[in-house]
């Protein structure tokens, strides 16, 4: 019996086509080493090639037509950096700091689910990475490994741990104290996710998200509870109440993830915010929404440097870190272009994607004269619009 079941599936494998397999196949990276990348662009296509493609477009896809996702990132050709060789330049300097710590650039990583799904290292690999980089891992409360195992990963590593927020506020409070006792040095509420945003890639392949989360299951431990019942006590909406509770139970620095307009950043501040962290998840969430770039200088007016200012969403280059800073960021995340670094190099690939935004910065700040990141946050965009 057992035998004939044996042919009958190498008959099936046989004759089974290629491309119905390989959609099939359950890749995941094991890669480990430096990669060679010519833009960010190149790289999501080449990171396309190396693991499942339900995972890929999980990671890749944005909500409904993708407006959005398109938006965050065609919307930075409408400013331009104005070049200037007129300005003595020696050289430049990328070093910033940002709540207490030296930085050697104004990037650090956007927390992201879902390292697990397509590397076999997952966070533990990715903070090995931002490690090697001197730069800010976010760790999101669905991490595929447990935060504390994350921190030990990288003990020198500085991270930041991102809050779901569970209607179970007992929850709450133990995953903070519990990332806080793992060494984190600030939370980050996500303000923007109360729901999934229709994510049609996933439809398209048939893609359920059933990676572990242990950041939520280790709560739940000998209770009879699912993942997926677990995380469907996610919070709906917040309030300045949440924001509150969050700083009191951590006593850490507390930012407010997905502000995208002056009136949510100002409940924010209100309730006693930190940062404010410009965002609109990737496109990930509400279709139609505008460019993450285009709210930018708009929250930086009303927020006027009372709490820094980290932005996300659809950087792919130097130049748009530049031209964030130039429209009132303090910080640049980035979320996508380090998974795939995370795919084709492990802990080195996710270094050398930050290596690779830094050296387009450095080059971008020598052809526009701006010496420090304190010039380019002053530099004047040209907006031919205007
Ligand atoms: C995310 N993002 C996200 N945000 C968050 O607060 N918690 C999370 O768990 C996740 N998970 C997640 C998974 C994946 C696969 C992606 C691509 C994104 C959003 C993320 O923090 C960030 O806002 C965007 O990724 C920024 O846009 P770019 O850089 O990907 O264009
Ligand atoms: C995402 C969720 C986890 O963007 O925030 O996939």
């Amino acid at each position: 019996m057992i035998k004939s079941i044996q042919i009958f599936a190498l008959a099936l494998a046989l004759f089974m086509p290629q491309t119905l397999m390989a959609a099939e196949a359950p890749t995941i990276s094991e890669a480990e080493g430096p990669i060679k990348i010519i833009n960010l662009y190149e790289l999501e296509k080449q990171a396309s090639q190396k693991v499942n493609k339900g995972a890929f477009g999980y990671v890749e896809g944005g909500a409904e037509d993708e407006v959005t996702l398109r938006g965050n990132t065609l919307v930075f050709d409408k400013k331009q950096i104005i070049p200037d060789g007129l300005t003595g330049l020696e050289g430049v300097e990328l070093k910033t700091r940002f709540l207490g710590l030296d930085l050697p650039s104004p990037i650090i990583l956007a927390p992201m689910a879902a390292h697990g799904m397509v590397h076999k290292e997952a966070d533990r690999a990715t903070i090995r990475g931002t490690h090697k980089a001197g730069t800010i891992m976010s760790v999101s409360t669905y991490s595929s490994v447990l935060v504390d195992e994350i921190a030990q990963s990288a003990p020198e590593a500085p991270f930041f741990f991102q809050i779901y927020m569970s209607k179970d506020s007992g929850y709450n409070e133990f995953i903070v104290k519990r990332a806080k006792d793992a060494g984190a040095r600030a939370i980050i509420i996500t303000i923007d996710a109360g729901t999934p945003g229709n994510r049609e890639s996933d439809l398209k392949n048939n893609y359920n998200y059933s990676s572990p989360t242990p950041n939520v299951m280790i709560y739940y431990e000998g209770q009879d509870m699912t993942q997926s019942q677990a995380r469907a006590l996610r919070k709906v909406g917040f309030s300045g109440e949440d924001i509150k509770f969050i700083k009191s139970v951590s006593g850490l620095p507390v930012l407010v993830k997905g502000i995208q307009s002056p009136e949510a950043a100002e409940e924010a501040i209100k309730a006693g915010a930190d940062g404010i962290w410009v965002s609109n998840h990737g496109g990930r969430q509400l279709d139609g929404a505008p460019a993450s770039f285009d709210m930018l200088p708009i929250i930086a007016k009303a927020v006027d440097k009372r709490v820094p200012i980290v932005f996300d969403s659809g950087v792919r280059r130097g130049t748009h870190v530049f031209k964030a800073l130039a429209s009132g960021a303090d910080i640049v995340a980035i979320g996508r272009p380090a998974l795939y670094g995370l795919i084709l190099g492990g802990s080195e690939g996710v270094n050398d994607v930050f290596q690779h935004l830094n050296k387009e910065l450095t080059t971008a700040m020598i052809l526009a004269g701006t010496k420090d990141i304190e010039a380019v946050k002053q530099n004047r965009l040209f907006d031919p619009e205007k």
